[in-house]
């Protein structure tokens, strides 16, 4: 089904760009592409499960718009965020004679969107580049906001830039392949969103649970943009993390203290929506104790949540002292204190630094499961 675009632009100075979102459009990028680029060749990057799905409409639309298209599937999964990975690929672009103005298209979710974006950054000291995410989470935050990123042994994303694409194509479309698990656990994100900026989209969310499950195609084109208005509204406030007063970029971090260490924890069994889920879950009960949040809307946020189809209790116990251990090492942990991102109210976000431990205790205790 074909309804028309919609635009959010990202208005960083000297590097904006536009994120464009529809339905049924993967076919259409050829066209939109050569409006802004006249290089004869691109290099499309997908997973091995993606790629089957999507990928042919795609290079069909590139090939009409006279590109000629090199195409490397990568194995789908977070083992893809790699150097290795990252190597491999620049192998297979040095025998591409991939050069400094063709563009690099990425297709498929978040392990995608942030290998591609790394490796484009980097080859020639950075190549034009285009997200396509297939994901909710891709749609909604990953795709959104330049940040890019392999692992390492020492972490998740420890090695990576900051690289801004030069457009970002949303075909909600894409979602319909998705599965159940990672649509709903991609709901988290916009859960979040709405939590740390706009009460009014809360609502929203709470007026159309139905359709946002069963994934109504006008539905969710409009939860995607509405998410790609606000991510985008926080980047260019602080692009790099970087607020020195107020919290900024980092207020996407809201629900990811414990989220994070609960991913990590369950070995990455829970995806990282659903561990986000009970993170938000445990920061509202810290906010209703030390922010003054109204206990009223934490219930409202945990029926939300449960009523998406995310969890707000792990099934399996968890191991509180291993979570522990993981938020004090957290990148955004300060010489090991566990800082978390609560609200006082809906849509207001502060800093809450080196909470007592046995606070943040009672928080997990509610989410860890018996
Ligand atoms: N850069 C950022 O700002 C940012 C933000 C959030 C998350 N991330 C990163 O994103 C990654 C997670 O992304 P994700 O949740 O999209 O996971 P993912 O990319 O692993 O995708 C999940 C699974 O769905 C498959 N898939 C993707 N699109 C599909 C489709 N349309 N139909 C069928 N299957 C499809 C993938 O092959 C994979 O198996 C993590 O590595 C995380 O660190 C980055
Ligand atoms: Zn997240």
């Amino acid at each position: 089904m074909n309804t028309p675009m919609e635009k959010v632009e990202v208005k960083l100075p000297g590097r904006a760009y536009w994120i464009e979102i529809g339905s049924g459009t993967l076919g259409r990028l050829g066209s939109r592409l050569r409006e802004l680029i006249s290089a004869k060749r691109v290099t499309l990057i997908t997973d091995q499960n993606v790629g089957p799905l999507h990928a042919a409409r795609l290079i069909k639309s590139l090939e009409s718009s006279n590109f000629q298209v090199a195409d490397i599937t990568v194995p789908g999964g977070e083992s893809s965020k790699s150097l290795e990975q990252a190597r491999l690929i620049y192998d297979e672009l040095a025998g591409l004679s991939h050069g400094r103005h063709d563009p690099m298209i990425a297709l498929g979710g978040g392990v995608v969107g942030d290998l591609s974006g790394f490796v484009a950054a980097t080859w020639m000291r950075g190549v034009p580049f285009v997200q396509c995410p297939t994901t909710l989470e891709a749609d909604i935050d990953a795709g959104v906001g330049g940040k890019t990123a392999v692992n390492h042994a020492s972490g998740k994303n420890m090695i990576g830039v900051f690289y801004q694409p030069s457009l970002v194509w949303i075909d909600v479309d894409c979602l319909c392949t998705l599965n159940d698990r990672d649509y709903r656990a991609g709901l988290a994100e916009s859960v979040k969103h709405a939590v740390i900026f706009d009460e009014a989209f809360l609502q929203w969310h709470e007026e159309h649970v139905d359709a946002i499950t069963a994934r109504e195609p006008r539905i969710v084109q409009e939860l995607v943009r509405r998410n790609c208005e606000i991510k985008a509204a926080v980047v260019v406030e602080d692009e790099k993390e970087a607020a020195s007063k107020g919290v900024g970029r980092a207020a996407l971090n809201f629900g990811h203290t414990v989220g994070h260490a609960i991913e990590a924890v369950s070995e990455y069994e829970l995806r990282h929506g659903e561990a986000v889920s009970l993170g938000m879950v445990a920061a509202l009960d810290l906010a209703v104790r030390h922010c003054h949040f109204p206990d009223r809307e934490r219930q409202r946020i945990e029926s939300l949540l449960s009523a998406l189809g995310l969890p707000v209790r792990s099934a399996r116990p968890l191991d509180a002292s291993a979570l522990f251990a993981r938020m004090r090492s957290d990148k955004k942990a300060k010489h090991q204190t566990i800082r978390f991102v609560l609200p006082s109210r809906i849509g207001n976000v502060a800093w809450f630094e080196a909470p007592a431990e046995e606070s943040v205790a009672d928080a997990i205790d509610r989410v860890i499961g018996a």
